[in-house]
């Protein structure tokens, strides 16, 4: 079987004012009825995974705890970092804790936030990339891409079927032009941020590329402790790491990589618009207005409705490209092509105070 690593240790200020500081977007039911963690959950459960290791922070552990629950999963452990110090070093200590037990037991790695809907063709292509993962490579897995996104890592594949292929070459975040030659250049796809890999690849990755991460890790780990059914990191070596994603530390430099090719959709949900269009999916809208229960649009086109609040509607009328989304002590109304910005009212609410 293959062990699941949740990460769900993210903020998503983009999503704000339904992702909060204390509250962020994965725990929250942005698309259909449980909650972004608890679909990621379940999506990496059935026969051909273990329990899930679930990697977050304090403020979220309770949050972990109780939508485990609710959704009728037990995590063989939910891991507490002592401070966001972004993947890298979560994903090192799911493979020491691991290795542990079993050096070349299999790992995957996902985020807790994103939309896969077609759970069989992603375990599918779980499946093929596993055989890749055995004999000691890192697999990725790659989604078409569909624009220049500057928020995404590329990956430039070697041509080839249906199964994993050698990646040439992984660039993580471009700038806008080198994004856009990428696409042109059409042998490139988006890195979906999943990742599977033996406990032992991990390590000697990290021992090959990024070896100032072992010992503070391996310190964290080897000074936790059990508190409530949780498993702290030792906050002392831990918090002196530097802060750096798998992708800048490992992936950019490691050479047995390969992808794994996934058609299905996948998303995200980086904005309020790619909430909009994951509704717009599954049932056109009319003159495409999506609304909650709550909300009722009237002669609106292109305009996502949505109110967090029980005792709240939100009402539009002759709307065109906007968003409103209402919670019970704030109000986001914006224009629906500016849906990257609202990390912008975030961090201007913060000056603020
Ligand atoms: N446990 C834990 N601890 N989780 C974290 C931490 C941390 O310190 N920091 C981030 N995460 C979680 C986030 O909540 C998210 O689920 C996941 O790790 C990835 O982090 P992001 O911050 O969302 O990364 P990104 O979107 O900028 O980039 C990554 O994902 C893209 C696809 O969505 C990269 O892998 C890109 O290459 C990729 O294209
Ligand atoms: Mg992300």
């Amino acid at each position: 079987t293959i062990t699941p690593v949740l990460l769900a240790g993210g903020s998503g200020t983009r999503l704000w004012p339904v992702s909060r500081k204390s509250f962020p977007k994965q725990f929250a039911a942005l698309v259909g009825d449980e909650t972004l963690f608890q679909a990621s959950a379940r999506r990496l459960s059935g026969e051909d995974y273990a329990a899930p290791l679930v990697m977050t922070n304090a403020d979220f552990r309770f949050i972990v705890a109780e939508q485990l629950e609710q959704a009728g999963i037990e995590a063989a452990a939910i891991m507490i970092e002592p401070s966001g110090r972004n993947t890298a070093p979560a994903i090192l200590a799911a493979a020491l804790k691991v290795a542990e037990t079993d050096p070349a037991q299999l790992l995957l790695v996902a985020p807790s936030d994103h939309v896969v809907p077609d759970v069989a063709a992603f375990s599918n292509a779980v499946r093929k990339g596993a055989v890749a993962a055995r004999q000691g490579r890192i697999v990725t897995f790659g989604i078409e891409p569909t624009r220049p996104e500057t928020g995404y890592g590329y990956m430039e594949a070697e041509a080839g079927g249906d199964g994993p292929v050698t990646l040439r070459r992984f660039v993580e975040k471009p700038d806008a032009q080198t994004a856009a030659r990428m696409i042109a250049d059409g042998n490139y796809l988006w890195n979906a941020g999943i990742f599977l890999f033996s406990a032992e690849t991990m390590i000697a990755a990290f021992k090959a590329h990024a070896p100032e991460f072992l010992a503070p890790v391996q310190a964290a780990l080897a000074e936790a402790r059990s508190d409530l059914g949780f498993l702290r990191l030792a906050p002392e070596p831990w918090d002196r790491l530097p802060d750096l994603s798998i992708d800048y530390a490992v992936l950019e430099k490691a050479a047995n990589l390969s992808v794994v090719r996934f058609a299905g959709h996948w998303s995200d949900l980086g904005g309020w618009d790619a909430v909009w269009r994951e509704a717009q999916d599954g049932a056109p809208a009319e003159r495409g207005a999506v609304t909650d229960a709550r909300s009722t649009a009237i002669d609106c086109d292109n305009v996502l409705l949505r109110t967090q609040d029980e005792g709240m509607e939100v009402v539009g009328i002759g709307l065109q490209d906007i968003m409103v989304v209402a919670t019970n002590d704030a109000v986001l109304v914006a224009d629906m092509n500016r849906a990257q910005e609202v990390r912008k009212a975030v961090s201007a609410l913060k000056a603020k105070g």
